[in-house]
Parts: C-alpha cells; sequence; structure tokens
C-alpha cells in the first residue's frame, strides 16, 4: 500500500519533469517533491508508526524514491545548463575571417604639408625661419614697404582694418620690416611662411584667408641673378627637376624692378594647353629687389646694401603639385579631401 504510494509520487514527480521546460520550474518541482513539506517527506514520520521488520524496507524505499526523483532533477537540469551554454556560446562565436575594423589616423592639410616642404627647401639654401603677427600695423604691412597712406598701389590689396592704424596682414611681406628693424645688420636670410588676409569674395581661385611665404634676403653685393638662381633652384625642388621658369616685369612698391615668376606648365612641359591656357606657363610668386627706399626706411644704407625678396603663394603652389582646382576645399576640413593626403 505505501510503496504503491511511493511509486505513485515518484511517477507524477516523473512526469513533470520530463514536462518541465524552464530551470525556475525544475527547482519549483524539486522544492514540491523534496522539500520539507513534501509528501515523501511527510511520510518518513510514518515509519515510528510501522512494525520494525517493515521500518527498514519503507525507509529504504522513500529514500530510494527522493534519491531517483533528485537524480531525474539533476539530470534534467544539466541539459538545460548545456542548452543555455550552446545557445551563449552561439551567440558570442567571433566569426575570425571578418575583416578588421578600420583604424582611423589623423591626416595633414595639404596646405601644412606644403609650407614645410617650402620651408625645408629654403632651410637647405641657409636661410632661417622668421615669424610674425597676423593682427598688424598699418606701419609694417604698408609704409615701411613703402606704400604710404593714400597710395594708390594700396588698392592692389583689399585690407580688412581692425581700426585706422591697425588690420590683418595681407600678406607675409611686413615680416621684411620687421625683420630689417630687428636685425639692424646683414646678412639677413629669412622665410616666413604664414596666414593671410584679403577682402576677396571666396570663390574657386580667392579666399579671404591664404597663406604666402615670404623670403627676405639682404646683404652687401645682391644683385637679381642671386634672385634667379634662388628662385629657380626652388621651383626644381618643390615641382622637379626639368621645370624651367622665367621672370616676367611686373609692379611691387617695395622692389625694384619687381618679378613675377613663372614656371614652364607641368602638364605640357611649355608647349602650351589648356591648363597654361596656351602659355606654356603658370604663374607661382612675386619678387623683385628689395626697393632703395625700403632698405632706407629699415635702417640699411641702399648704397651699401641689396637685397632681394619674394612673396609665394601657398594654396597656389599646392594646387599645382596636387591639382587642386578649389582654393576653399583647404579650408572646409572635409576628411574626404584631406585624407587623400596622408601617408599610409
Ligand atoms: N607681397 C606681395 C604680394 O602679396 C608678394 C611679394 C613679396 C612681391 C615680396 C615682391 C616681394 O602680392
Amino acid at each position: 500500500m505505501a510503496n504503491e504510494k511511493i511509486t505513485h509520487i515518484v511517477d507524477g514527480a516523473l512526469e513533470k519533469i520530463n514536462g518541465a521546460t524552464t530551470v525556475d520550474e525544475l527547482v519549483e518541482i524539486k522544492n514540491t517533491y523534496l522539500g520539507k513539506k513534501s509528501e515523501l517527506s511527510s511520510m518518513t514520520s510514518l515509519i515510528g508508526t510501522l512494525p520494525n521488520e517493515e521500518k527498514k524496507a519503507f525507509g529504504a524505499a522513500i529514500h530510494e524514491a527522493k534519491e531517483k526523483i533528485t537524480n531525474e532533477v539533476e539530470n534534467k537540469l544539466a541539459i538545460f545548463k548545456e542548452k543555455e551554454l550552446n545557445e551563449k556560446l552561439q551567440k558570442e562565436s567571433i566569426d575570425i575571417s571578418l575583416p578588421g575594423r578600420d583604424y582611423h589616423v589623423g591626416s595633414r592639410n595639404p596646405f601644412h604639408v606644403i609650407i614645410d616642404e617650402v620651408t625645408d627647401i629654403f632651410i637647405g639654401m641657409g636661410f632661417e625661419v622668421a615669424n610674425g603677427p597676423e593682427v598688424e600695423k598699418d606701419l609694417y604691412n604698408f609704409e615701411l614697404l613703402n606704400l604710404p597712406k593714400n597710395h594708390p598701389a594700396r588698392d592692389m590689396q583689399d585690407t580688412f582694418y581692425i581700426d585706422e592704424n591697425t588690420l590683418l596682414r595681407t600678406h607675409t611681406s611686413p615680416v621684411q620690416a620687421r625683420t630689417m628693424e630687428a636685425k639692424k645688420g646683414a646678412p639677413i636670410r629669412i622665410i616666413c611662411p604664414g596666414k593671410t588676409y584679403r577682402r576677396d569674395d571666396d570663390d574657386a581661385t580667392h579666399s579671404h584667408q591664404f597663406a604666402q611665404v615670404e623670403g627676405l634676403v639682404i646683404d652687401k653685393g645682391i644683385n637679381i641673378g642671386h634672385l634667379k638662381a634662388t628662385l629657380e633652384l626652388f621651383a626644381k625642388k618643390m615641382f622637379g627637376e626639368k621645370r624651367e621658369i622665367r621672370l616676367r616685369s611686373s609692379f611691387f612698391p617695395f622692389t625694384e624692378p619687381s618679378v613675377e615668376v613663372d614656371i614652364t606648365c607641368a602638364n605640357c612641359g611649355g608647349k602650351g594647353c589648356n591648363i597654361c591656357k596656351g602659355t606654356g606657363y603658370i604663374e607661382i610668386l612675386g619678387a623683385g629687389m628689395v626697393h632703395p627706399n625700403v632698405l632706407k626706411m629699415n635702417g640699411y644704407d641702399p648704397d651699401v646694401y641689396s637685397g632681394f625678396a619674394f612673396g609665394v603663394g601657398i594654396e597656389r603652389v599646392a594646387m599645382l603639385r596636387y591639382g587642386i582646382d578649389d582654393v576653399r576645399k583647404f579650408y572646409q576640413n572635409d576628411v574626404r579631401f584631406i585624407h587623400q593626403f596622408s601617408k599610409k
């Protein structure tokens, strides 16, 4: 009778264990059938009421029943755990054949790359690097460069004035006057790379902010041959050994004579094409022999000293070097543009 009841309980438990679908259900089943308040546990207390010869068998039957249920629960739990582990592994599996994530290393604006290259070329020729402020005095930007107030040639450079005597420098040439003032002697051999500003409407070839590299050489006996040789070497180093330069007569108030320097067109080698507009040459910079008035105003005797100066447009050089057709690209900081110039 008692054994039948035990078998019945075990059968019920096994059926439930079989049907369990979650760990929680199994735990509940375990508590119901094996806990202190379970039927099997309460049956244990009946042992005392049984005749001695039955006690042992009854006790053993209950123990066996409990063991059976425990084993079944454990087995099922193990199955659940394995299933859970497999699912987790599946979810977290790593496909080692996937390509790695690309690392984006920042790259330098081609504008800075060119400034460094130009600077290196001139340092190689014995120049030093000088600097001057971008917010400049009218005195250095114009007056000490032979451009007194109301001089018509001031119109060549549309200026952002801050007040009557202060402006955003329109070129790097004020560094010429500043260097002469600071050095008060010769020789001078400096370049000055830096930002410059003019009141231009921005378009593909104009930008209200741009950059130049100024050059100034002053010593006894400097002549236009030195100017030409220096700029020729620069042009060849910057644009290639095959490039030739030519000097074309021009006008700047602070140089006399003044020249515009052209290089042979890289595209057609000087024959004439649509890039050089049929001329075979492309203009790259303005230059000239330092005007005697400029020497005098800045404390150098023009009968003793002479010099040459030049101003290179950085964007222009970069555009020619890299075939860039819009000056605004240097300032928009579009990484798709800038990344093209990164050295991988
Ligand atoms: N400062 C001139 C310009 O910006 C360039 C230049 C510099 C010309 C030095 C002659 C000598 O146009």
